[in-house]
């Protein structure tokens, strides 16, 4: 009878330490499919499943091809896919002094402190030919990058690459602008210097 009892509880104490080696396995190898792993439970062998064809991730529909290629009618786009307000030149500046203005140069010369350091120089954003290159050209040279450029597509989202091309364009402007294009009432602005300038409208 004693000895029968001992066994039992042997019997369950080996028992409980097996389940809790058990246990510490499955925290150890986890049992789920790593990405891309094998299995035997589908025919295709793929532990991972295809998604169902037309699949669009939620806010990755980029169908507009305005907004996300730069092109309307199979052409660079002549517009822009947004209305340019101040807010957006603004940001376009900063944006192109963070990006752009390096090899550029914050007038768009093409003279940046890299192109200094002896990179490849860029051509000159007021060229004729880039005067006249339509805005979604802008678009598409900071997407897809262009010869000795890198494309700046994962650094630079949709919207930023539109306020740049927004900024160009006036850095573009300013160059063959005459005192008529300045407003009236800002005119008087011109005889101050540009740091003066700068500290009254961040303000
Ligand atoms: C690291 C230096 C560098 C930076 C930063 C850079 N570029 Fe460029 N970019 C170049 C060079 C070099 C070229 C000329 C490439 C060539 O002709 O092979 C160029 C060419 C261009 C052109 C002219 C394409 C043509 O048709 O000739 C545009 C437009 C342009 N860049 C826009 C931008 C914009 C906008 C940014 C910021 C988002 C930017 N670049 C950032 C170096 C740079």
């Amino acid at each position: 009878m004693r000895r029968n009892s001992l066994v039992v509880r042997l019997l369950a104490v080996a028992a409980l330490s097996a389940s809790v080696a058990a246990c510490r396995q499955d925290m150890h190898d986890t049992p789920r499919y790593e990405p891309l792993e094998a299995t035997t439970f589908f025919a295709n062998g793929a532990a991972s499943r295809q998604l169902v064809a037309n699949t669009v991730a939620r806010g990755q529909l980029n169908e507009d091809r305005h907004l996300f290629e730069g092109v309307v009618d199979g052409k660079p786009a002549d517009t822009f896919p947004m209305p340019v307000t101040a807010a957006v030149m603004a940001r376009g500046q900063e944006r192109f002094d963070v990006f752009c203005s390096p090899c550029h140069g914050r007038t768009g010369v093409g003279n940046g402190m890299i192109v200094q350091r002896g990179f490849r120089q860029p051509p000159s954003f007021h060229d004729a030919r880039l005067r006249n290159a339509p805005v979604g050209y802008y678009f598409d040279v900071i997407t897809h990058g262009f010869g000795a450029m890198q494309d700046y597509s994962t650094q630079v989202p949709v919207a930023d690459r539109w306020a740049i091309a927004a900024y160009i364009r006036a850095l573009q402007a300013s160059r063959a602008a005459t005192v008529d294009d300045v407003p009236a009432d800002r005119r008087a602005d011109l005889a101050r210097p540009a740091g003066e300038r700068r500290e009254q409208e961040a303000r």
